[in-house]
């Protein structure tokens, strides 16, 4: 039995920090760069087995280098690997451009990710079946995350599903299938066709798809926080303000982390107030992974209490 079965991707991150973006044709300097541990689908892996969880995760490595790396990485941070396999091809890579105001522009090659498919799924059937929570993302095949919520339903498995990156061909009688659907305002607007630019706007598009049956949509709003939308109405967990110099994965680390305290027990709000502090540690270090701080390193972190 395990807290949590991620299902999804992982890459290797290839970081140039820069001042600024070249024009085309032009050839400019970036100050540094940086190779680490990404792909949401591990990312949020790693946050939820460094804060304690059992986790175990369903991926596809490539057959390369940097998948002999990536199963090294799991053990090291404890994850369960019966769930790995090794592709037929190179391992999903990242390139990512961070400016100087720590905000990312991403780019993904898929690689062995695309071969994480249904049948794979099946083999693994056991560890879909006895955990508390699965997690999805979008960097692998829809067909697959269709499964994956076909397999919960049938064991009675709750399921949280992170539309990220957006994919306007996601099915919304899949979503309405799951007990947590965690997208941003990008990512709410593209799904339902509707305008995200405020909270009243976010709302109203989240409430269009309870009205299709999801039980809980947490919608990230940056640095504002979370917004909790049920049946019932909706509430602000507000984020904490801090200094910012890298948000890669900053995502990543909140439904990790969400997971994390969902699957420990906490109620929804205290989890996701746990969920806010953790991903604005992480954005206040450099790095995918590599700025995920261990519950030990967060306790040393000096960040407004979390009150129940
Ligand atoms: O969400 C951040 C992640 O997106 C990065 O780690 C990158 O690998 C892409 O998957
Ligand atoms: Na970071």
């Amino acid at each position: 039995m395990t807290d949590i079965t991620v299902i999804g991707s992982n890459m290797i991150d290839l970081i140039t920090y820069l001042d600024r973006m070249p024009v085309e044709g032009e050839t400019i300097e970036a100050p540094s760069f940086e190779m680490g541990f990404g792909g949401k689908g591990a990312n949020q892996a790693v946050a939820a087995a460094r804060l304690g969880s059992d986790v175990a995760m369903i991926t596809m490595v490539g057959n390369d280098e940097f998948g002999k790396q990536q199963l090294q990485n799991f053990k090291t941070n404890q994850i369960n690997t019966a769930g790995v396999g090794i592709g037929s091809c190179s391992s999903g890579t990242a390139p990512i451009f961070v400016d100087p105001t720590s905000d990312n522009r991403i780019l993904i090659i898929k690689g062995a990710n695309a071969e994480l498919t249904p049948a794979v799924l099946d083999q693994h059937q056991d560890l879909i079946r006895q955990t508390k929570l699965i997690v999805l993302q979008q960097e692998v095949p829809l067909e697959t995350n269709y499964h994956a919520i076909d397999l919960a339903q049938q064991f009675g498995i709750p399921v949280l599903l992170n539309p990220a990156p957006a994919n306007r061909e996601l099915n919304v009688d899949y979503v309405s299938k799951v007990q947590f659907f965690t997208p941003n305002e990008t990512e709410l607007a593209t799904l339902t066709g509707m305008p995200t630019t405020n909270l009243m706007e976010i709302e109203a598009a989240a409430q269009h798809l309870i009205s299709r049956g999801v039980s809980n949509i947490i919608v990230t709003v940056g640095s504002k926080g979370a917004l909790w939308v049920t049946v019932n109405g909706s509430q602000l967990i507000p984020g904490q303000h801090v200094h910012a110099v890298d948000t890669t994965g900053a995502g990543d680390s909140f439904i990790g982390s969400f997971a994390h305290y969902f699957a420990a027990g906490e109620p929804i709000p205290v989890a996701l107030r746990h969920a806010n502090e953790y991903a604005s540690v992480t954005v206040t270090r450099y790095g995918t992974q590599k700025s995920y701080p261990t519950l030990a390193e967060l306790d040393q972190v000096q960040t407004a209490p979390v009150r129940r």
